[in-house]
């Protein structure tokens, strides 16, 4: 993980392209599209089109249908020279771009009631996944895996999408200047704007509580910091401030073209070469299980579901997170023990003398001005939260947070 750069000067330039509506067989989402919730909730499945701004980072010397060994050798200069690869791929200053994209988002209503309709929670998935991180099934026979039914049982509204370039979602060419970071925030920040004026469902919520996993986290903590009046409390799953674990993440994760990975989902179907997934499932496990505390179908499931992300994105990823010095609702953080990319697999490893007991804690440097901040660690749990056994348990400690952050 990097450090955020400071601001350049926008250029002004834009880039412009029309939104393509879904479709369907084009389809390389990583859930059954029939499905469009648990159960016990009444879901709505809807195309979104959301014109975006954003000042993004301009990369050269980068082609989104390179061939793998010129993609390799980025992934490379990445992992081991920051400064050189700044210096051949990235240009000084920033561009705006501006796209409409068509997001395809699901809204969730308790079929038993909601306790407060006017309450919603904000789900934003993570890198390797789409939205159905939150209604995750490692088979087909339990809803136990899914945290979108754990909120449901509890009486919560949720809404979750898929990011730009996953799931149902738009899969934008441009692999490097549109499909990154910048741009999923400017996405996320509209989606919350949406929900709080009734733009979603025709319900309008005034307390959205913001919950991210992993690159998810990374969106939701630069959203509470760039725009502290959208969300009311924020829960951070799958994340820290300590970037030791970033780079074993990304080599053994060993990230490849999804399109030479798995042919069979991602071929022909308008995904460039920089899409990216691990290369099987033994890396995907190596980035998000922790042995042995995951059932075999929960791993098969993840890779054969994964979704891929831009090497934009992966380039960028942490820019946008900053300081939340105005964000004054409550914060909850919640790392699996042995993460690797957020704790190098160990969140209690903090250094001699740290002021803080764990890794996560440290994740309070950015919220000064908290309501309350607290931190929980699911035991024998890695990165990827929600597919570990520890799932069920994991989720009724993160909806007494909400609860509570709802409730005072
Ligand atoms: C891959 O692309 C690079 C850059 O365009 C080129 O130099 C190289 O020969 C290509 N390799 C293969 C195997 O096509
Ligand atoms: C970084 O760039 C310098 C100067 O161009 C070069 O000497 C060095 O080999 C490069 N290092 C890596 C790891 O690419
Ligand atoms: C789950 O059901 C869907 C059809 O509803 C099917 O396509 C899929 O293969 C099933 N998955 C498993 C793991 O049984
Ligand atoms: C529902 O939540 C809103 C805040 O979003 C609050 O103002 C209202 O009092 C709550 N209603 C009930 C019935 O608890
Ligand atoms: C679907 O795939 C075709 C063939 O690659 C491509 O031309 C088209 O743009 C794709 N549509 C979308 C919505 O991505
Ligand atoms: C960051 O993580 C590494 C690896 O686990 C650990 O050695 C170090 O103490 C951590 N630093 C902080 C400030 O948490
Ligand atoms: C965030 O801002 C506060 C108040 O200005 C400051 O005390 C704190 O050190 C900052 N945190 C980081 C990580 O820069
Ligand atoms: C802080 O938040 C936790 C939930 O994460 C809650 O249990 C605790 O009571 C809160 N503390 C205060 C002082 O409100």
């Amino acid at each position: 993980m990097r450090l955020a750069r400071t601001q350049l000067c926008l250029l002004g330039l834009a880039t412009a392209a029309t939104a393509v509506d879904f479709n369907p067989t084009n389809n390389t989402a990583g859930y059954d599209t029939s499905r469009i919730g648990p159960t016990n909730a009444n879901c709505q499945r809807q195309m979104y089109r959301l014109d975006i701004t954003s000042n993004n980072i301009q990369f050269q010397n980068v082609d989104s249908n390179a061939n793998q060994t010129y993609l390799i050798a980025l992934f490379q200069t990445f992992a081991t020279s920051m400064a050189n690869f700044t210096e051949m791929y990235e240009k000084p200053d920033k561009q705006s771009v501006h796209n409409t994209y068509s997001l395809s988002g699901t809204l969730c209503v308790p079929k038993n009631g909601a306790k407060n309709v006017s309450n919603v929670q904000f789900l934003l998935h993570g890198v390797g996944f789409d939205s159905s991180y939150w209604d995750f099934m490692p088979d087909n026979s339990t809803e136990e895996y899914s945290y979108v039914h754990a909120a449901s049982d509890a009486g919560y509204v949720t809404f979750r999408y898929d990011q730009l370039g996953t799931g149902l979602s738009e899969h934008p060419q441009d692999a490097y200047n549109v499909v990154q970071a910048p741009t999923d925030l400017a996405i996320a920040t509209k989606f919350a704007q949406m929900l709080r004026n009734g733009d979603i469902g025709n319900m309008k919520f005034n307390k959205v509580v913001g919950i991210g996993h992993s690159y998810g986290s990374v969106q939701t903590q630069a959203l509470s910091a760039a725009s502290p009046d959208l969300l009311d409390a924020v829960l951070l799953q799958g994340f820290s401030v300590n970037a030791t674990g970033q780079l074993p993440f990304l080599t053994g994760g060993d990230y490849q073209p999804a399109v030479a990975v798995a042919p069979d989902r991602f071929a022909d179907k308008g995904i460039s070469n920089a899409y990216v997934i691990n290369q099987s499932p033994y890396s995907n496990q190596f980035d998000f299980f922790y042995f042995p505390y995951f059932s075999d179908a929960a791993l098969q499931r993840s890779f054969q579901t994964e979704q891929p992300a831009t090497q934009g994105v992966l380039f960028t990823q942490t820019v946008i997170m900053q300081n939340a010095t105005n964000f004054k609702g409550p914060v909850h953080v919640v790392t699996g023990a042995q993460d690797l990319p957020f704790c190098d697999r160990d969140c209690y490893a903090v250094p001699p003398g740290s002021p803080y007991p764990n890794v996560p804690s440290y994740v309070k440097t950015l919220y000064p001005n908290a309501r309350n901040f607290s931190v929980y660690i699911p035991a024998n749990t890695g990165h990827g939260v929600n597919a570990h056994y520890s799932a069920p348990e994991t989720y009724k400690e993160m909806l007494q947070f909400v609860d509570y952050a709802l409730s005072s």
